[in-house]
Formats: C-alpha cells, structure tokens, sequence
C-alpha cells in the first residue's frame, strides 16, 4: 500500500501523541497516585442534620489506629472547621455536601475529591510531617465560591 509521505508523517505524530497522553495518565496514576474515585456509597442530603455521622461531624480514631474525618461542606463552609489531626498516621476523610456540589482540595497535597449532594467521597491520606493546610473548594459553588477556605493542621 502507498501512503503519502505527509500522511505518513500525520499517522506517526498522531500515534506518538496518544502514547503521550496515554503515559501521562499511567504515569500520573502510578507516580502521583492520581487515581479516579472508586467509592461508591449514597446518602440522602436531606437527612444529614440527623444523620448519626455527619449532623455532628467529628475526628474519630478506629480500633486499628486510623483516624476518621467526616466532613461535611456547605455553602460556604467546611465542618469541621478546623480540622486538626497527627501527623503519620492513616486518616480517611469522608466527604458529602449538604446542597450542591463543593470541591474538597488539601492545597499542596494530592488530597483531592468533589463533595457530591447524596454521596459520601471517601480517601484515605498520611501526613509525614505536621504543618498547616488551606482546604480549598475547587469547585463553583456561589457567590462566596472564593471564600470557601477550611483549615487543616497536622500535628
Ligand atoms: Cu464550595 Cu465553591
């Protein structure tokens, strides 16, 4: 078969460019742990205020030394606020959002989730070393959108 030269060259750069995007998934993935989300559990937004974990969200520590963050978002407010935790130390945050859908971003970690009206976003992160951390809401949410900042501090 003939194949134009420049159709040639269009092929080779076309297939280079989805093994480049294709690496940078993997790579992403695998280097940085940039994973889409696995856990899948509903919850009625409507219930949360009576709800036995998130209508008073508090830092709990499991029976195998992890500890457990529910979070709840809401405009224009993380809760707990803030949020103080140790330093190495498996904490699983959960995350739902009482109204619409908030962005739930530790700044400067890999620690990223959207908080959904009736699910609960789940992940589980270790902090080697204590410092303070800005969460961030990453996604639009409002006119206060901007101001929705909550507090972390590894300890
Ligand atoms: Cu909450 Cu933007």
């Amino acid at each position: 078969m003939d194949i134009d030269l420049y159709e040639r060259i269009w092929l080779w750069a076309a297939t280079g460019l989805i093994a480049v995007f294709l690496g940078a998934i993997i790579l992403t993935a695998g280097a940085e742990a940039i994973e889409p989300p696995s856990h899948v559990e509903t919850i009625d937004p409507t219930t949360i205020s009576t709800h036995p974990e998130f209508s008073k969200p508090t830092i709990t520590t499991q029976p195998d030394g992890t500890i457990v963050v529910p979070v709840v978002t809401a405009m224009f407010a993380f809760s707990p606020d803030p949020i103080e935790i140790p330093a190495n130390v498996p904490v699983k945050f959960r995350i739902t959002s009482q109204d619409v859908i908030h962005g739930f971003e530790i700044a400067g970690t890999n620690a990223n989730a959207m908080a959904i009206p009736g699910y609960v976003s789940q992940f589980t992160i270790t902090f080697p070393k204590s410092g303070q951390y800005a969460i961030v809401c990453n996604e639009f949410c409002g006119l206060m959108h901007h101001m929705m900042v909550g507090h972390l501090t590894v300890k």
